[in-house]
């Protein structure tokens, strides 16, 4: 009886061994989040894994590369709403099999549907409530991070109220006899009574995920949380990204730029200095040559995150002033200045008014 027990038992474990093997990997698990997960939850567990697990971090784990692919696949996979249907459905075996279409199988289901009569409402247009486009102000900081902001929002919601209403209003044609052979067809406008609704303000936390990399005038949609109607789809609502301006740096495109003056002895004699970037991390500039006013110094990589690929980066770029000290040097310091710079000093250029 309990070797019988036993056998049942390990045909069980066999069975499900088979199941994940042909289920392929657990995309939930890799990610940490629950199967219930919205994408920002997955989105935010992804950046915060992909950190800690980035193969430069953990050298002496020999794994670290494959479950960093594996972080990657997961993300790919359930940060696609399609993706991640099918994924639900049918693993990642279904994924594979999937032809560029998408689901391989719904498309098969697909079919089916002109047997069961699905044209009939193809025609009718569904009312959709307005669209509210909010513009949202970020800092160049959390353009660059990435950060998540939490929007309180008052949105009506239909709420059961007393009596009824009339609804799904259509034109029909009503063929009345008038006499023995003799019919009136008409154009009427008939409705349905439906139960009575009230719209209600309720509050809502909406979580906006500022994405590293996003641009100004970026519009972040909420489908389906804009203004709601009655008869039909309520509309969405879209927060436009709009850049603060920076004391530091100014953005163009996915590039940098700043400032910063420097003595003119340190323009003579070369330099040493840190630039604190948008996240704190510190920027090593060093230059052993001549600096003049307006030189430039490209230090590549050091731009923003390019939102369509975080690992790519754009180039920070620093323009040098001079600060010249005031005043009148002595004839001796004059003597040693010419001695060490060689240079005539009848070397001047009359530029006159160029250009006009
Ligand atoms: C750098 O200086 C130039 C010239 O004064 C100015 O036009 C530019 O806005 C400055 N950039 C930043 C980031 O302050």
């Amino acid at each position: 009886m309990a070797s019988a027990v036993a056998w049942t038992l390990l045909t069980v474990n066999i069975f499900l061994l088979i199941v994940q093997i042909l289920g392929g990997r657990d995309f939930y698990k890799i990610l940490g989040v629950p199967r219930s997960a919205t994408t920002n939850q997955i989105k935010k567990s992804y950046r915060k894994l992909a950190r800690e697990m980035h193969p430069d971090k953990n050298k002496d784990d020999p794994d670290a590369e494959d479950r960093f692919r594996d972080l990657g696949a997961a993300y790919e996979v359930l940060a696609d709403a399609d993706k991640r249907k099918i994924y639900d459905k049918h693993g990642e075996e279904g994924l594979q099999k999937g032809d560029v279409h998408g689901d391989p199988f719904s498309s098969f289901f697909g079919d089916f549907s002109f047997f069961g009569g699905g044209m009939r409402e193809q025609n009718r247009e569904i009312p959709r409530g307005g669209d509210v486009i909010m513009d949202l102000e970020v800092t160049l900081e959390e353009l660059y991070s990435g950060n998540f902001i939490e929007v309180l929002r008052y949105k009506p919601v239909g709420r059961p109220a007393k009596g009824t209403r009339k609804c799904n209003c259509r034109t029909e044609m009503v063929t009345q006899q008038l006499g023995p052979g003799r019919f009136q067809m008409t154009q009427q406008q008939v409705c349905d009574d439906c139960p009575n609704i009230k719209f209600v303000p309720e509050e809502k936390v909406l979580e906006i995920e500022i994405e590293p990399g996003m641009r100004d005038s970026q519009e972040y949609p909420f489908v389906a949380e804009g203004e709601p109607h009655i008869d039909g789809e309520p509309g969405d609502l879209k927060f436009k990204i709009k850049q603060q301006k920076h004391s530091k740096f100014e953005r163009r495109g996915d590039d940098l730029f700043t400032n910063v003056t420097i003595s003119l002895v340190d323009a003579l004699g070369g330099f040493e200095m840190t630039i604190m970037h948008l996240d704190g991390h510190k920027v090593h500039i060093v230059r052993d040559k001549i600096t003049w006013p307006g030189a430039k110094m490209r230090k590549s990589n050091e731009g923003m995150p390019n939102y369509e690929n975080n690992n790519v980066r754009g180039s920070l770029y620093i323009t040098f002033d001079i600060d010249f000290p005031k005043g009148v040097l002595s004839d001796q310091e004059k003597q040693a200045l010419k001695e060490i710079f060689k240079q005539e000093s009848k070397h001047r250029v009359y530029n006159g008014l160029q250009g006009y």
